[in-house]
């Protein structure tokens, strides 16, 4: 047996990342062959047309020009107020809930998802999400020592699964009173799926619904990391709207997040959003997460918070950055949509893309499918149940006919 320090509960742990790894394949490739001859498709980050990694101009000119303490100052641990105020109209537009709504600054929207799981589940418990969903989740949870499962996103028309969320929410609850379900939308990674305004109309009235019962508490906990990038800005915030005046024992925790709106990823800022119809729900939701990051990371990243709070605040600013945003936003759905052409007049299968930085091909095979796939150079991800390809980094000239390289791929090896 190989010795080990590490205490028991923290033996075995291990931090994959296929991401990154296949990310630095890509990278070699190049080297080798030259970046026009290799196709990445790995990370979740806007590449230009010249495969060069975008950085927003307004936040670029902003970021760069802040006067000299903001950059190495401390931050309060909450965040600062002008970002609060900031990360809650960016997030909700013309959408804002009828509610007590407080903001709690996070590391990224990865931090906002910690201490949900954290703070909002006990050791042991199970926590909800659908079958398509990002990796960090089980991290996290497994790294709080709490159970990731998992119901159907999609029904056999591949629209959302209500019945099967319905199902698996009530199998919860029947074992612990606090019920937290994760929804990845819009744009969900690794999908590119959205659930509709309807399908969020059926949640809340399953939600209302069970906890009437006296017994479950339910935690909708929405991480709209790709928000940004799943359609026209108002419209794919309307579902806020519907998080008014719900009863106190249903809590909706947003999990915002400045890596792809505002090109931050580095810089590891978010905030995590608590919408309660409830004055004392709305309190503890400051106080705990507030603890919980003093005892994790203690305070962000300052000069991040102040550059998305000046932007925000200035309405020319704001929208000369919309504007750039907008056209990323119109580019990333246009090289989907070659892709999503193109793989269906050659039949071969995609999960239904709506917005964000990913598409997704179903398949039992994705660790062949891609190990092969580099040897046509190009490289994408592997799932337990797909191959998932990132339409963010893959500039137009080299989508045009990357449907039919899979297709031949999965053909070749017997697979379609
Ligand atoms: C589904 C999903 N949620 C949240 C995030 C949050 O990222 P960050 O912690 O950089 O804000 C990501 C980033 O990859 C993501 O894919």
């Amino acid at each position: 047996m190989t010795m080990s320090m590490a205490a028991t509960h923290a033996r075995g742990k291990k931090a994959k990342d296929n991401i990154f790894v296949m990310n630095a394949r890509a990278q070699e490739d190049a080297k080798l062959n030259g970046k026009e001859n290799v196709l990445n498709g790995t990370l979740g980050s806007i590449m230009d047309e010249q495969g060069n990694i975008v950085f927003l101009k307004a936040v670029e000119k902003e970021y760069l020009n802040l006067p000299r303490n903001e950059y190495v100052a401390y931050a309060p641990i909450a965040g600062l107020p002008e970002f609060l105020e900031a990360a809650k109209s960016e997030c909700f537009g013309e959408s804002r809930p009828d509610a007590f709504l407080s903001a709690v600054a996070t590391a990224g929207g990865t931090g906002g998802v910690h201490h949900l799981v954290h703070n909002y589940t006990n050791p042991e418990d199970i926590v909800l999400t659908a079958d398509w969903y990002w990796g960090a989740y089980e991290q996290i949870c497994g790294d709080n020592h709490r159970h990731l499962e998992t119901y159907p996103l999609f029904d056999a028309e591949l629209k959302f699964n209500f019945e099967g969320f319905k199902a698996k929410v009530l199998e919860v609850a029947a074992k612990q009173e606090n019920v937290v379900t994760i929804f990845n939308t819009p744009g969900n990674n690794p999908t590119g799926f959205s659930l509709t305004d309807e399908d969020w109309d059926k949640v809340i009235a399953f939600t209302k619904e069970l906890v009437a019962n006296g017994k479950n508490k339910f935690i909708i906990a929405c991480d709209v990391a790709y928000i940004d990038y799943s359609g026209e800005k108002q419209t794919v915030r309307r579902f806020f709207k519907k998080f008014s005046q719900l009863p106190k024992e249903i809590f909706v925790v947003v999990c915002y997040s400045l890596s792809k709106g505002f090109t931050l990823y580095g810089q590891r800022v978010g905030a995590m959003i608590g919408i309660t119809s409830d004055a004392d729900v709305d309190a503890e939701f400051k106080e705990i997460n507030a603890l919980t990051s003093r005892a994790t990371w203690s305070n962000i990243c300052r000069p991040a918070m102040r550059t998305m709070a000046n932007i925000v605040s200035d309405p020319a600013k704001l929208a000369a950055h919309e504007t750039e945003r907008a056209e990323y936003c119109e580019l990333i759905q246009e090289r989907a949509r070659i892709f999503t052409e193109e793989a269906k007049e050659l039949g071969l299968p995609c999960l239904p893309y709506c917005g964000g930085f990913f598409l997704t091909i179903p398949t039992e095979h994705a660790k062949e499918i891609v190990e092969e796939l580099t040897k046509e150079h190009v490289y994408v991800i592997p799932l337990k149940h797909g191959v998932r390809i990132a339409a963010c980094s893959i500039p137009k000239k080299q989508m045009h006919g990357l449907a039919k390289t899979v297709y031949n791929v999965m053909h070749r090896l017997g697979h379609l």
